[in-house]
């Protein structure tokens, strides 16, 4: 279809996701995309340096996860998976506890990152449930960005991005991300505090179902980066109490931090973890939450009463395993992170260039991440400078 033509239907039939049409520019029409690069329909090529929402871990249309999802198309497309199971879904279980901490069991399919917390959040809720203890409280920080369906967004209740939703939310208890940079020198005293309010806020209230943290890196709400040492202190605290750790690694997984998972970057064990994003490679939507044999065992009965009600009609679709499979595949031969050690070396050396000019603030590094404040502009969705570095960099 013609440019003019097809944005013309593209503005008549659709609704783009964060976007408020009014004052938006018009879409980009993206025809192909090949490793790290994306083409227009007027042959003008980009680098995808935002990974398309940070899920494109092998770069753009990977021949050999299109081939492991060609293969699998033609076997076997899709089956409800409530009562019947197969091949692509048991192998990825399997590949994906062997590289989690040891804790971490019994997989649960779903669809995107959002559904991921949102299964999370019901597991914690039904685990206390099960236990004849009503819980109904989550522990959330302040800036973290968790998904846009109800209870994701209560957890991100914390940023005025959902504030419209708000009579919606469900309890959340908000704390500060101890957010950090390269030669902050409070960090020890800002993590004791919020630890001291987080142990506080254990001490009384008994109506906590779980603390989420998206760990080492909050994306969404500025790349904001946490210490190692922090992640250590905040997991032996919630165990401690013997509450549930939940981590969002929908972002942080697959990479990003440096190693496969924050959570093995730390040398943390959650009680239940999200994965998504950069699981499939990019190439379809998937998710996973992932918890303990001590939480799973918990929902056994001999009834449905003490069950799960939750599962979607693509839940552990046959394409979406096979696709994550390849997609571990080539993290395993590709030596992907001897690489992610050279992007990391990569970013100090140019963090030196960066220090030299004086618009920039808190520089920050973790893995495949180097982030930096522009002085003066704040930051978050709603900052004017956003807009301003988008148009910089199309030209
Ligand atoms: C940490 C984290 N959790 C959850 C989500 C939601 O994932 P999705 O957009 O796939 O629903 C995101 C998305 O950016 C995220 O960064």
């Amino acid at each position: 279809m013609k440019n003019s033509k097809s944005i013309k239907q593209d503005k008549k039939y659709i609704w783009h996701p964060f976007t408020q049409h009014k004052i938006s520019s018009e879409p980009i029409k993206i025809v192909s995309g090949r490793m790290t690069k994306l083409k227009d329909d007027k042959g003008k090529s980009y680098l995808d340096l935002i990974s398309s929402w940070w899920v494109n871990t092998h770069g753009h249309s990977h021949p050999y996860i299109a081939k492991a999802i060609y293969k699998q198309s033609k076997k076997l497309e899709q089956v409800i998976f409530g009562g019947f199971t197969h091949d692509p879904a048991i192998e990825l279980a399997k590949r994906i506890t062997d590289i989690l901490p040891r804790n971490l069991k019994k997989v649960f399919f779903s669809d995107n990152g959002s559904t991921a917390v949102e299964v999370a959040l019901k597991i914690a809720y039904q685990y206390w449930f099960n236990k004849n203890k009503k819980r109904k409280t989550f522990i959330a920080f302040k800036n973290a960005y968790h998904g846009d369906t109800v209870g994701a967004m209560s957890l991100g209740s914390g940023s005025d991005l959902f504030s419209v939703f708000k009579e919606l939310f469900f309890k959340i208890k908000l704390f500060d991300y101890p957010s950090t940079w390269c030669g902050d020198k409070n960090i020890e005293e800002k993590e004791n505090k919020i630890l001291f309010k987080i142990e506080n806020e254990f001490k009384k209230n008994n109506d906590i179902a779980g603390l989420i943290i998206e760990p080492l890196v909050q994306g969404s709400g500025g790349m904001n980066i946490c210490r190692n040492i922090f992640m250590k202190k905040l997991s032996k605290l919630v165990k401690k109490y013997n509450n549930l750790l939940i981590y969002d690694e929908v972002m942080t997984g697959f990479g990003r931090t440096g190693e496969i998972f924050a959570c093995k970057k730390t040398k943390t064990q959650p009680d239940i973890i999200c994965l998504s994003k950069g699981l499939t490679g990019g190439f379809l939507p998937l998710s996973l939450t992932i918890t303990t044999n001590k939480i799973y065992n918990n929902f056994l009965g001999d009834n449905f009463d003490k069950a799960l009600a939750h599962g979607h009609s693509f839940t552990a679709n046959p394409l979406g395993c096979a696709a994550s499979i390849a997609s571990l595949n080539l993290f395993k031969s590709k030596k992907i992170f001897k690489k992610i050690k050279i992007i990391e070396k990569q970013h100090h050396f140019f963090l030196k260039k960066l220090l030299k000019l004086n618009s920039i603030e808190k520089t920050r590094i973790c893995g495949t991440i180097l982030a930096f404040n522009i002085k003066g502009f704040g930051n978050g969705y709603k900052a004017m400078i956003p807009e301003e570095i988008k148009k910089f960099f199309f030209r």
